[in-house]
């Protein structure tokens, strides 16, 4: 959660900060703000509520000028978004300002004893005691910004990505992180300082990513010098980051939402470029090359993953257990990480996650590393802390998803998820050929399949219509399909805010067949495969209370037209790869009754892209 952005160099600071914290809005956007020293050595602060065009606005008339600046757009933690509890927060003094992401857990102790020695606070944040806490230090010890960063930093527990600027070193921006991303690019005569690459890729491709308990030391006209809170010093490691820009932009599309689920197709190809080999009917994974006895000698898999990544899971978990013959447990990582499990050197730990940040996940990944396990990460941010943190894994490669509802990122997911199942099940000769070559073969079919759902958008915009003012939605399906009726319904929820509920189609009958009546829609995915008799049956049960079926089908199904109120045809596929292709019109339904209702699609109330507090 919450954007933070910098820039010291020879250009304003400003137009660079306001376009790289829109580039980071989707990490929250409640209330926003920026820091700008400038060559009268004033340091301006300005902050708003609400979304970085307020900040905009409200900065129009003010001095912007300045070489040396932060920024932050914030998804409250502590304290309620006002103006007041946005960063950047300046200390006692008003000489130094301060943006964080993250949680300070101590920061009520912090605070006391700090409004013990006199100095006053001005917000509600858990982020405002760092800063006091520096120059309390500073003056105290009467020593240097950087080690004052680094023994405030030494005090504090819990997680930080924080940026630093003092009206005493004009020249210097001290940046950290633990736990939160931080990354500094490296331009001619400039840096740059983002929670992600895509504010800083537009003027550097050279990039280096700050580890944990990192502190970068950035001074205009010298090198990036990197130190740990020890101050002893680290060679910084610079990678090229190559990020196409376009996108980052809506290329067209009214949201960034709609962009992404038509950018399906393209993704999956991408996705398995270089992996998927038709011509030699092969799947090659590095990361099984490279860890092949590891992975096959795995006893068990436990998915850790959180939100549409746990969704993923589940049907990687129907995938290594059909062709694999492995055992698969899919966590919460938010679960595992406080009770007491039973993980060892036997299991290989599978986390999944599009931003590579999620605070439960990579605690997760953190303790099963350090119970033996093997971790395998399937990720999507380039360089970010689960990949970085895991023993192994596999890029996703669907680009950088920027609407909060995961899309692309899920088929990505999938797709990764389906190609490791293939290539651990041939390695242990669990899957027959016959299964082995049929799903590779089918597997290079699905972007052409999903082209041919999304040829369904106007009507599943129509169909949006009908359902704009449902109040509850009941999302059905079984087996492969059941984690597809959950991710139908948290699309749904996410993005219109309307109650919905995913359930394995014959668990209905166990509660949820109470809530039927007529004015209860019923999303069924029903779609011919091994259980679509039995399918058949929970809609006759629906039928009969008198829901309203929204059912999607394989084409040509005459017999689901005359039992469900409206059926909306997808190509057939194999069982296992059916998500790749029955997700899409729920994304769609989900999009459009959102877009109907007039709700924000990219940006939802209350709801960040990257949770990076647990
Ligand atoms: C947030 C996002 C979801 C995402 C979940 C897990 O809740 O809004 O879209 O599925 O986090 O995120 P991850 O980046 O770990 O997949």
């Amino acid at each position: 959660m919450c954007g933070i952005v910098g820039y010291i160099g020879k250009r304003n600071a400003y137009p660079i900060l306001i376009k790289g914290l829109k580039r980071l809005e989707y990490r929250g956007y409640d209330s926003a703000g920026i820091a700008l020293l400038n060559s009268k050595n004033e340091l301006n602060v300005y902050k708003t509520k609400g979304k970085v065009s307020n900040l905009e606005h409200f900065a129009k008339d003010k001095d912007c000028n300045g070489t040396i600046g932060i920024a932050h757009t914030r998804w409250a933690t502590h304290g309620e978004p006002n103006q007041i509890n946005a960063h950047p927060h300046y200390s006692e003094s008003k000489n130094i300002a301060l943006i964080h992401n993250g949680i300070i857990e101590n920061y009520a102790d912090l605070k006391e004893n700090l409004t013990r020695k006199g100095i006053h606070f001005q917000s509600n944040t858990d982020t405002e005691v760092i800063v006091q806490l520096i120059e309390y230090l500073l003056q105290k010890n009467d020593t240097d910004l950087l080690t004052a960063v680094q023994l405030a930093l030494s005090h504090v527990v819990g997680a930080y990505a924080i940026a630093v600027i003092d009206r005493n070193n004009p020249d210097v921006i001290v940046a950290a992180r633990k736990s939160s991303p931080l990354v500094v690019g490296i331009g001619d005569d400039e840096f740059f300082i983002a929670s992600d690459a895509s504010p800083i890729v537009e003027y550097t491709k050279k990039m280096v990513f700050i580890d944990n308990e990192e502190v970068a030391y950035i001074k205009r006209g010298e090198e990036l010098k990197i130190v740990n809170l020890n101050n002893v010093e680290i060679k910084p490691e610079i990678e090229e980051v190559m990020l196409d820009i376009g996108q980052l932009e809506k290329g067209g599309y009214e949201h960034f939402m709609l962009k992404e689920i038509f950018e399906q197709p393209a993704c999956i190809e991408n996705c398995m470029k270089g992996r998927v080999n038709i011509a030699h009917d092969s799947i090659k994974l590095s990361a099984l090359i490279d860890f092949h006895d590891k992975l096959v000698g795995a006893k068990r898999i436990i998915i850790l993953a959180c939100g549409t990544s746990w969704h993923s899971g589940m049907i990687g978990k129907y995938l290594f257990e059909t062709y694999c013959k492995i055992p698969v447990e899919v966590e919460y990582a938010s679960e595992f990480r406080y009770r007491s499990n039973v993980v060892g050197e036997n299991d290989v730990v599978i986390a999944v996650s599009q931003s590579g940040e999620t605070a439960d996940t990579l605690a997760a990944v953190e303790l099963a590393k350090e119970k033996g396990a093997f971790v395998y990460g399937i990720c999507n941010s380039v360089g970010s802390s689960i990949p970085r943190a895991t023993h192994t894994g596999s890029y996703i490669h669907v680009g950088p998803e920027i609407g909060v509802a995961s899309t692309k990122a899920f088929s990505g997911q999938v797709t990764v998820l389906v190609m490791l199942a293939l290539a651990l099940a041939k390695s242990k000769n669990a899957i027959s050929d016959k299964d082995y070559f049929e799903i590779i073969a089918e597997l290079a079919k699905i972007p052409e399949k999903m082209k041919k759902v999304l040829q369904m958008n106007e009507k599943i915009a129509d169909l949006a219509k009908i359902f704009t003012y449902a109040h509850n939605f009941i999302y059905l399906g079984r087996g492969y399909c059941f984690p597809v009726a959950l991710e139908g319904a948290l699309k749904l929820k996410e993005i219109s805010y309307i109650h919905a509920e995913g359930y394995p189609a014959a668990e209905m009958k166990h509660g949820p067949i109470a809530l039927i009546d007529d004015e209860m829609p019923v999303v069924v995915i029903a779609t011919q495969n091994a259980l679509y008799e039995k399918v058949v049956s929970n809609m006759q049960e629906v039928k009969a209370r008198k829901g309203r079926i929204i059912a999607l089908i394989s084409e040509g199904d005459e017999k689901i037209k005359d039992i469900a109120n409206f059926c909306i045809e997808v190509p057939q596929t194999l069982e296992c790869l059916e998500p790749l292709i029955t997700t899409i019109p729920l994304q769609l339904l989900a999009y459009h009754i959102a877009v109907c209702k007039g709700k924000n699609v990219d940006q939802p109330r209350n709801l960040a892209k990257s949770v990076t507090v647990e």
